[in-house]
């Protein structure tokens, strides 16, 4: 190919591949093309790092660890040593951790110790904020396998590529597979566990309820956040009866399994963390009038939503990529998509709710209040 002529995008003239700025665009357009095509290589090894329980190793060595201390720690043949740093070089390169020059000795020699970032203190297995479980799930085979079947998807009659790669849809794969049920649910139980670093900025929101259904809400983590913060909110977990199978009760929480597109039991207001992007404006706006049927007219009822808005430009970069890809993830996986504000209102207005109020107190997600 070196030395071919390249034609032009949008144009029938073509490059001359020698001609120098032409030439560094293209190099340059390879490096980013190379860059994004292993993407997943990034995803990998972050989750081998895991798998290997890199982040507890150095947590649990309370000082910077150097890369000897780290190889034995996680007990691997000395032949690995090599290996290990070009797994942590990468790993650094992306900020999952960083280093910092030690003393090794009283001659002053310098040695490099890695040490832990914001992203890997996230990681750690046994805190009760972890995202572990959620990184872990996608690349479960059940849910990373999907992706290679997307450009097969499109020209298929399937509704999603997850059902083009498994045969069936993913809330009845996990019905079938305990397994991929469980982790599942756990990685969204890590996700939902994020809710503690915002609940007590959630007075306005929830601090008048005296009753509240978690729709779509697992195993009840957020439920359980919104009560240890709001003791006197009577809390209902609706979800498929798979999942709320043996959950266990407590005071003010009970568990119901049903189909939310059946009925929803009564409550002041109704809630749903990342349930309604899972699925398309038709579907929602049947959810949404199920809720309208739950929650009185007046008096304070309300929804409460949890998921993303898309903002576009006015989003910082790589939170507005992050968004994008969580919406082909829902093309991948299920049928829903991520929604910007125009979207969503015209879902509230469908459904016959009269206003709402976004609040983007949560990171990547906000809280939007639905009212009557
Ligand atoms: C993406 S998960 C979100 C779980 C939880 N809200 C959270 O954020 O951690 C979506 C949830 O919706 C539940 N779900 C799916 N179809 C449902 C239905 N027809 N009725 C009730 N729940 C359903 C799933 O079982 C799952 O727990």
């Amino acid at each position: 190919m070196c030395g071919e002529p390249v034609r032009k995008k949008g144009s029938t003239e073509f490059m001359d591949p020698n001609h120098g700025e032409e030439s560094s665009e293209l190099l340059q357009a390879q490096a980013h093309i190379y860059k994004h095509i292993f993407n997943f290589a990034n995803s990998m090894c972050l989750s081998s790092a895991l798998q290997l329980g890199i982040p507890d190793i150095i947590h649990n060595h309370k000082q910077p660890i150097t890369l000897p201390q780290l190889v034995t720690a996680l007990q691997l043949p000395p032949t690995k040593t090599s290996h290990v740093h070009r797994l942590m070089r990468l790993l650094v390169h992306s900020n999952f951790f960083a280093t910092t020059k030690i003393h090794v000795n009283q001659e002053e020699e310098e040695e490099e110790g890695y040490v832990l970032t914001p992203c890997s203190k996230l990681l750690l297995k046994d805190e009760l904020i972890t995202l572990a479980p959620f990184v872990q799930a996608m690349v479960h085979p059940g849910l990373f396998t999907p992706w290679q079947f997307l450009g097969d998807w499109f020209r298929s009659d399937e509704i999603n590529a997850f059902e083009t790669a498994h045969g069936v849809k993913m809330w009845e794969f996990g019905d079938q597979n305990p397994e991929f049920n469980n982790i599942f649910n756990k990685a969204m139980a890590s996700d939902s566990q994020m809710m503690r670093l915002i609940v007590g900025d959630c007075k306005d929101i929830f601090g008048e309820l005296h009753s509240l259904v978690d729709v779509g809400g697992g195993t009840g983590v957020i439920a359980r956040i919104v009560l240890e913060a709001f003791p006197h909110i009577k809390c209902t977990v609706f979800d498929l009866p798979q999942v709320v199978a043996s959950s266990p009760e407590s005071e003010n929480l009970n568990y119901v399994g049903g189909n939310m597109f059946q009925s929803i039991p009564s409550a002041d207001a109704i809630l749903f963390k990342c349930v309604l992007h899972n699925w398309s404006d038709e579907d929602c706006v049947k959810i949404l009038k199920r809720c309208r049927e739950a929650i009185p007219s007046k008096g304070g009822g309300k929804v409460i939503i949890i998921d993303m808005v898309i903002n576009g430009e006015k989003d910082e970069h790589d939170i507005a990529e992050t968004k994008l890809v969580f919406d082909i993830l829902m093309m991948v996986l299920v049928t829903g998509r991520e929604r910007n504000e125009k979207e969503w209102e015209k879902l509230f207005l469908e459904a016959g709710f009269s206003s709402y109020k976004i609040t983007p107190i949560f990171g990547l997600r906000s809280v939007i209040e639905v009212f009557p």
